[in-house]
């Protein structure tokens, strides 16, 4: 379970991220985070990988307060979130496979593991095919399932997605919310922020609103909420 008690981030230059928000994220749900520009959905994302901290408040994500981790703790919770952006940022050098072993070798899993899970993960996102092809030559989407992929490979309980279609046309970013549904009902808990209004109207899951940085509506089947 993933809990914000009261958080505020405020950054150093006086601005306002979040302010005062509470939140509770039981295991196993599907979650979409709304609102404008500037509303503070990044910001909300980076406290929970702990890319950020709470100024005030406490985020809990499991056993974990985050407030106090040490830096050996802050990579075992890493480990329990899959986090996937916008800008995928893949090494451009390595392949799609190599790409994703990455993720493994950086926390010391075993070649025999490595080669047991990277095909499944890339089969899951339908890129066996690509398996051997370098960045570049693959599409936007191509490159979110290698992204997709990466955040998966180690089974993390969290999958942490940050506009992960922003960059999409219509259709493929279809493809790619199909991929997190599956991941979802395979039994990782999603968090999405999103501006896909279409696609989170169609979906009638959770839907948490922020403006201002504050939680402005919190709905078991919502929509999106605003002109997109
Ligand atoms: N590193 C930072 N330093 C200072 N202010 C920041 C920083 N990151 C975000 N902010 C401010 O915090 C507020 C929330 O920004 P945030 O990036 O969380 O919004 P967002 O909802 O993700 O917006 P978008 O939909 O455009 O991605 C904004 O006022 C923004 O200017
Ligand atoms: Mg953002």
């Amino acid at each position: 379970m993933i809990r914000l008690e009261k958080v505020s981030k405020r950054y150093p230059n006086g601005h306002y991220g979040l302010v005062d928000v509470s939140l509770t994220i039981r295991r196993g749900e599907f979650l979409f985070l709304v609102g404008p520009s500037g509303a503070g959905k990044s910001s909300l994302i980076r406290l929970l990988y702990r890319e950020e901290s709470a100024s005030q408040g406490e985020v809990f994500v499991d056993q974990f307060k985050l407030s106090s981790l040490r830096r050996s703790q802050v990579a075992r919770l890493r480990r329990q979130l899959g986090v996937v952006f916008q800008d995928v940022k893949l090494l451009p050098q390595r392949t799609v496979y190599q790409n994703v072993a990455f993720a493994m070798e950086a926390v010391g899993a075993s070649t025999r593991d490595i080669h047991k899970r990277v095909p499944q993960v890339l089969e899951l996102v339908g890129l066996s095919r690509s398996r051997d092809n370098y960045p570049h030559q693959l599409s936007g989407g191509e490159q979110q399932r290698v992204g997709i992929a990466r955040a998966l490979v180690n089974n993390p309980i969290y999958i942490i997605a940050d506009e992960p279609t922003g960059n999409l046309d219509p259709e493929t970013a279809r493809d790619i919310m199909k991929l997190f549904v599956e991941i979802n009902r395979r039994g990782a808990t999603v968090i999405m922020a999103t501006h896909a209004k279409d696609i989170v109207n169609q979906m009638q899951r959770r839907v948490v609103a922020i403006e201002q940085g504050r939680i402005v509506r919190d709905e078991v089947r919502g929509v999106y909420g605003y002109e997109s």
